[in-house]
């Protein structure tokens, strides 16, 4: 089983088109889904559920699209957070949240807090979240914390705690709905050695069946980490 899989839920927009629905009624449709598949991967014990709500590029969308995003996040803290505590959730927002208002901070403030003590599986909701972004900002604190090192060599585990994702183990899986085959600046760090999927199936319509399909095609793939195949098959190192 995959212990940590990461999502980008595409696809909305063209599931409300298709029926004449305004985009935010795939949007309201998508937190559906979020919610199906958070309790599927619980059962299935997956530790770890990482998923894109909001890119640094999603602010150039229409701006009623972007305020009705943002009401839905607030809705979503305000009224799901006591039942995903209950069920023993940890939440935790990785991004650059200094860019959203105050109301939407303090709630999420709020939901990670009330879970942080939580033993059970850890959602990560990345929001104006990017790859490029995290590396950088990581690097920044770094630097700033080790004035010393200025020159000298830094190495990948020097970098590892700065990152937003670093209580989190590297994905095993990367699953994006909606039919792009992109990966548009999502975990760039951490997806060095994921197994990708990509499906045509739209967010609104990915539910548990299709994340037990997305599960079995992870479990054929043979895993190397840059060994050979033989070493794997024979256990040898
Ligand atoms: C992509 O579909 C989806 C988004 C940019 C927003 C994702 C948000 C949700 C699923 C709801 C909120 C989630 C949480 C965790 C509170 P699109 O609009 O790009 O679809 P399209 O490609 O068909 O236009």
């Amino acid at each position: 089983m995959p212990q940590h899989i990461a999502i980008i839920m595409d696809g909305n927009g063209r599931w409300a088109k298709r029926r004449f629905m305004p985009r935010v009624a795939g949007h309201k449709r998508g937190v559906d889904m979020v919610k199906e598949i958070i309790r599927a991967c619980d059962a299935r014990k997956i530790g770890f559920l990482t998923l894109f709500a909001f890119s640094s590029e999603n602010w150039r969308r229409p701006k009623d699209e972007v305020s009705l995003l943002m009401e839905l996040f607030c809705f979503v803290l305000e009224h799901e957070i006591d039942q995903l505590h209950t069920r023993n959730v940890r939440l935790r927002v990785v991004g650059d949240i200094g860019a959203f208002d105050e109301k939407l901070r303090l709630l999420i403030a709020r939901a990670e807090n009330l879970t942080r003590h939580n033993s059970g599986m850890t959602v990560s909701i990345a929001v104006n979240y990017g790859g490029r972004w995290d590396i950088l900002q990581a690097m920044t604190r770094f630097m700033r914390e080790h004035p010393e090192r200025a020159g000298s060599e830094i190495g990948e585990a020097d970098l590892a705690p700065y990152l937003s994702l670093h209580y989190a183990p590297e994905p095993d899986l990367f699953i994006r709905t909606g039919g792009e085959q992109r990966i548009s600046n999502f975990m760039l760090w951490q997806l060095a050695y994921t197994e990708l999927y990509f499906t045509g199936t739209l967010w609104p319509d990915f539910d548990a069946g299709a994340l037990d399909e997305a599960i079995d095609s992870f479990r054929q793939r043979e895993r190397r980490f840059g060994r050979t195949s033989e070493q794997i098959s024979g256990g040898k190192s």
